[in-house]
Parts: C-alpha cells; structure tokens; sequence
C-alpha cells in the first residue's frame, strides 16, 4: 500500500460511524449547549423553554438508540436542523442512554 493509500484508509476508519467510540459525557456537554434551550436534558435541569417538548429522560424511555440517532440525522420539521456530525450524534444518543431507567 503506498502512503497515500494509507493515509485515505485511515481516514476513512476514523469518521467510520461504526467504530466511532460513543462517549456519553461528551454527549451531555453537546446536549447542554445545544439542546437544552428546548429540552430538559437531565434530571437536574429545572427550566425549560416549552412545554410540549419532550425532556430526554421522557426521550430515552420511549426510543431505542437507532431510533434517535435516526431521528437526530434528519430531525423533524418542529426542530432545527442543527447540523451534528455522526460523532456528535452517537455521543448524544450515548448520553441518552444513560438516562433509561
Ligand atoms: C428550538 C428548540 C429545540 C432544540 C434546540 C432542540 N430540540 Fe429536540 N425537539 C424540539 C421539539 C419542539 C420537539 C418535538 C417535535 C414533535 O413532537 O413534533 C423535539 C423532539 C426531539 C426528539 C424526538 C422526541 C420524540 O418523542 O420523538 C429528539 C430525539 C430530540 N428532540 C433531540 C434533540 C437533541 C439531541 C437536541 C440537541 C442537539 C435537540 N433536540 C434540540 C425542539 C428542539
């Protein structure tokens, strides 16, 4: 394999999604910035713009991993697109996660 070579199949395993390590405190601090202006995104978080968005413990108990990173690649109309890269994503679901009972 000749250097250059290499160098592309490096690259490639690292934005792989599927070996991306999921890191859930990364995902709470991506969630913290981005999320919670909407979203109640942890058990300790009182406040929370709107009422008729669901907090992510309510989140976490209704939807499967796959399911939100799904969602989270092509988010629904009432949210915005915020753009999250694959890592940002498995780091958020990973964080979301951790809040199933
Ligand atoms: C501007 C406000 C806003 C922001 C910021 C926002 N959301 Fe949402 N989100 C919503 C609303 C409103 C809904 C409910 C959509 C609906 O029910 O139609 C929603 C729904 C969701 C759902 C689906 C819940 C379900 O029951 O199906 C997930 C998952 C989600 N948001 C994750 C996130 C994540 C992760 C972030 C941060 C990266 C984020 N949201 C940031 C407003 C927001």
């Amino acid at each position: 394999m000749t250097r250059a070579m290499m160098s592309v199949f490096l690259t490639l395993v690292a934005v792989s999604p599927a070996l991306a390590a999921s890191d859930p405190i990364e995902g709470k601090k991506i969630a913290k910035r981005w999320c919670a202006t909407c979203h109640v995104i942890s058990p300790e978080q009182q406040t929370r713009a709107s009422a008729d968005v669901p907090s992510f413990c309510d989140i976490a108990q209704r939807k499967s991993g796959e399911q939100l990173k799904t969602f989270l690649i092509d988010p629904h109309p009432k949210m915005p697109d915020m753009s999250l890269t694959r890592q940002e994503i498995a780091d958020i679901v990973a964080y979301i996660e951790t809040l199933k009972p």
